[in-house]
């Protein structure tokens, strides 16, 4: 019998010890069934077998087997929805939910990487609202479906923006691409043709730690997720050694996952030598390059400075694979807007790749959303909407990197003795800061500030108006305590 992953070990014990008492009873079953306080309880019973497992790896985003066992066992046309377990709430959207339920007047939101503006409010780039009345205007506008691999205008020059002019107008014919619904779906789409042409199991290592989706997605497209190290919490900075000792020891064929610039969750990217190095040990070691782009331009406030990683490997040489998202640097979180592409070896490659991901796509969701794409393509192929655009990107960027000055400043006002230095030393929109799994439930319990477990703050969420409460509240629940781990 195997137990779910998310019991803890207290009460998988607790579990047990009553699947016992209750197995032991000289009731009849229905009887037993009736005094079963819990589901997993009663697929336990339900079982033949009597030794009881816990899977350590959790698979947040697939059935554990006892859901599906316990499906089978009670499945019945009329009764199967009764004995679906509640799944567990999103590690960071599922904090987002419970800010928006929140009714204190002291609520901030610092969980969801998502910009604000300084009153705290979405913004809607000005170059975005313009390119949507431009659209408005234009009489070739319509809602017809777009092809199974989106817009290519669109894509064309959401590749330029990546790749940079020069690699795209040398290798266009080479790189098959295709719209994606932002960089979940560009992940999900490219891990599940991983998956059919390298092989189900295929390892694919992600940084330790990562965007917690990463995880879901990948072993949900039936990869082998494995972590290499990245984050130090001893030193709070990148483990430069751990990450390539874990990467020389993956066996050649594997995946790696890089973060193309402004790691999420830990703000601390390799500096441009590590990346050389990185490229270097990657392609000695024979492993396929996926890189997840979700905030170029958040960095620096420079999206082709922030492109430097993956240009560099693409000029060494590495076929790399893609996801590209248009979430955060053009703020169209909701349009689902991104792309996913290979670099292939030459245009028969790309032919037999694009053939395939419009097998994959038509089948898991038809074709990609419009509005979105042509949102950027319309600014992405105005020279001026463009321009502001750059100049728009790179003030969002400068107002996060100020709320990271300013709440390290304000810290030390509070009084806090702790060198926060890693804070300022990090980039784009996330501060790593160190603070445990219990300092940030105080920080959401007593004062109401809503933050992912892994002590993650997103900077977006300070204005001048709550930072100081936010230094004052983190310094309350840090006094004393290390930050280190
Ligand atoms: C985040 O990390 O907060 C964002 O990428 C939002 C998300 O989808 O998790």
């Amino acid at each position: 019998m195997v137990l779910p992953w998310w019991l803890s070990k207290h009460d998988a014990n607790q579990l047990i010890q009553f699947y016992h008492k209750i197995k032991n009873l000289q009731h009849s079953m229905q009887t037993k069934m009736k005094l079963c306080n819990s589901l997993v309880l009663f697929a336990a019973l339900c079982s033949t077998s009597h030794a009881f497992t816990i899977p350590t790896k959790p698979n947040l985003s697939a059935r554990s087997a006892v859901d599906i066992s316990l499906a089978s066992a009670t499945t019945s046309a009329s009764n199967y929805l009764s004995s679906i377990p509640l799944g567990p709430p999103d590690a960071i959207l599922g904090i987002a939910a419970d800010f928006r339920e929140c009714t204190s007047p002291d609520k901030v939101n610092v969980c969801v990487g998502a910009y604000r503006d300084e009153n705290g409010k979405p913004w809607v780039l000005p170059s975005v609202k313009e390119a949507e009345s431009l659209m408005m205007k234009d009489p070739s506008q319509n809602k017809e479906y777009a092809p199974i691999t989106g817009d290519l205008a669109f894509v064309d020059l959401a590749l330029k923006f990546a790749y940079g002019s020069e690699i795209f107008e040398n290798s266009s014919e080479r790189i098959a691409g295709v719209q994606a619904l932002s960089g979940t779906g560009a992940c999900r789409v490219g891990g599940a043709f991983l998956s059919k042409f390298l092989g189900e199991g295929t390892k694919i290592y992600v940084p330790d730690p990562t965007w917690g989706n990463h995880i879901g997605i990948f072993n949900s497209v039936g990869l082998d997720v494995q972590k290499y190290r990245y984050f130090s919490r001893s030193t709070n900075g990148l483990d430069f050694e751990g990450m390539k000792e874990d990467l020389i020891n993956a066996p050649a064929g594997s995946v790696v996952l890089l973060h193309a610039c402004a790691h999420n969750p830990t703000g601390c990217d390799p500096c441009h030598e590590q990346w050389k190095e990185l490229s270097t040990l990657i392609k000695e070691k024979d492993l396929h390059v996926f890189f997840d782009s979700a905030y170029q331009g958040f960095a620096s406030g420079d999206a082709e400075a922030d492109a430097f990683a993956l240009r560099y490997f693409v000029n060494e040489g590495h076929n790399v694979l893609l996801a590209q998202s248009f979430a955060k640097n053009f703020g169209l979180y909701g349009e689902r807007c991104g792309t996913l592409s290979f670099l292939c070896g030459n245009s028969d490659e790309k032919a037999a790749v694009m053939s395939q991901l419009k097998l994959i796509i038509r089948a898991m969701y038809s074709s990609p959303p419009i509005h979105g794409a042509s949102i950027v393509k319309t600014v992405l192929s105005d020279d001026d909407l463009s321009k502001q655009y750059y100049e728009e990107c790179a003030f969002m960027a400068d107002r996060i990197g100020s709320m990271r000055k300013l709440l390290v400043q304000k810290l030390a006002e509070k009084g806090s003795t702790h060198d926060w230095s890693h804070i300022t030393d990090q980039i784009g929109m996330f501060a790593f800061t160190g603070m445990s799994k219990e300092m940030c439930d105080e920080l959401t319990e007593k004062y109401f500030i809503f933050l992912t477990k892994d002590g993650r703050i997103s900077l977006a969420g300070l204005n001048e108006g709550n930072v100081e409460y936010v230094a004052g509240a983190v310094h309350a629940v840090t006094d004393g305590k290390s930050l280190t781990q």
